[in-house]
């Protein structure tokens, strides 16, 4: 199938783009910055309406990503994240109209949730299961709530199905970093790209209308453990991984951040097949195994 990737030269284009060409599928990527790839590229800005049109000729899926998202948030404008995110969503849509695409998957957030996420007491952890409220708690959080919103509406208009997930962090980060935030709705790149396969293949299939899906890195974690999360999460995750937290202080993490909010992964698994793989459990196989690896500095997260 011939698949648009807008927003192609970031962190989920540039690891995408191969494994669609690896399913069979062709590429078309299309980003406002120029940079070498072995597939189709075209150059445009998502906010320009014309240059959207350019990049759809004879697309029959899409996967839209270009946005500026939680990092902008310090030195980027509430116009800024509108214009790109919401009429680049917008402008994406009219196009996938126009050219009849079969369906598009959407890159949403964990942040949909906003003030879901708030737990109900001191000694509570909140599942963010996906039929919860979305109440964005940030301009970035709004335009993907109203993303999400345009692809039921464009899926009721004009039939074209389309899938949303709501990514966790996967911005590069450190050894360490990158580790820890799996426990905080982090997820890997890899698994952020099977879920994308995962959706265009659910599409392809004709399998869906329209769904959401968390993609964050599984936890083992329930709503019981509420007053261990929030009071001593390494004494929680010993109970669960024995022998972590003595490698963790050993390493340099004394304390860890109460933890409020897991992601449960059923939905996607049921519905899509598919459940990230990378979890906490191997980076700490990972960290026994690198025996220099310390932590940068002693509460790592946030
Ligand atoms: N990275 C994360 O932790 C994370 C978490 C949740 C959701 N998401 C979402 O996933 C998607 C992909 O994220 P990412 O980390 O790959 O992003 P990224 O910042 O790495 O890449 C974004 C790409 O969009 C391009 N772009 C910027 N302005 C553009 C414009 N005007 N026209 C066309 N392209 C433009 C940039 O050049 C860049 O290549 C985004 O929609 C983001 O909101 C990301």
């Amino acid at each position: 199938m011939r698949v648009l990737v807008t927003g192609a030269g970031g962190t989920l284009g540039r690891a995408l783009a191969p494994a669609l060409a690896e399913a069979g599928h062709e590429p078309v990527l299309f980003d406002v910055k120029p940079f070498d790839t072995p597939h189709a590229f075209v150059e445009g800005d998502i906010r320009a309406r014309q240059d959207v049109r350019r990049a759809m000729d004879r697309i029959e899926f899409v996967v839209h990503g270009a946005a500026i998202h939680g990092i902008h948030l310090r030195d980027h404008t509430a116009q800024q994240f509108y214009e790109l995110n919401l009429t680049g969503t917008f402008n994406t849509w009219e196009a996938a109209a126009e050219a009849g695409v079969r369906g598009l998957v959407f890159s949403s957030t964990m942040g949909v949730y906003g003030d879901s996420r708030r737990p109900s007491a001191d000694d509570a952890v909140v599942a963010l299961r996906e039929d919860l409220p979305l109440q964005p708690a940030d301009i970035y959080a709004l335009t993907k709530v109203a993303g999400e919103e345009m692809c039921r509406y464009y899926g009721r208009q004009h039939g074209i199905p389309s899938i949303a997930l709501r990514y966790g962090m996967f911005v590069p980060e450190p050894f360490f970093r990158y580790g820890i935030r799996l426990l905080y709705g982090g997820v890997d790149t890899d698994d952020v790209v099977g879920s994308v396969m995962a959706a265009v293949q659910a599409l392809v299939d004709g399998r869906t209308a329209w769904d959401a899906f968390n993609v964050e890195s599984p936890v083992p974690f329930t709503e019981e453990d509420g007053p261990q999360l929030r009071s001593d999460p390494l004494a929680l995750i010993d109970k669960y991984w024995p022998g972590a937290r003595e490698l963790l202080l050993e390493r340099g993490v004394e304390r860890l951040t109460p933890i409020q909010e897991f992601y449960p992964m059923a939905a996607i698994e049921q519905r899509l097949g598919y459940r990230p793989r990378c979890n906490f459990e191997q980076w700490l196989e990972e960290l026994r195994s690198r025996s220099e690896e310390r932590s940068e500095k002693p509460v790592p997260w946030p």
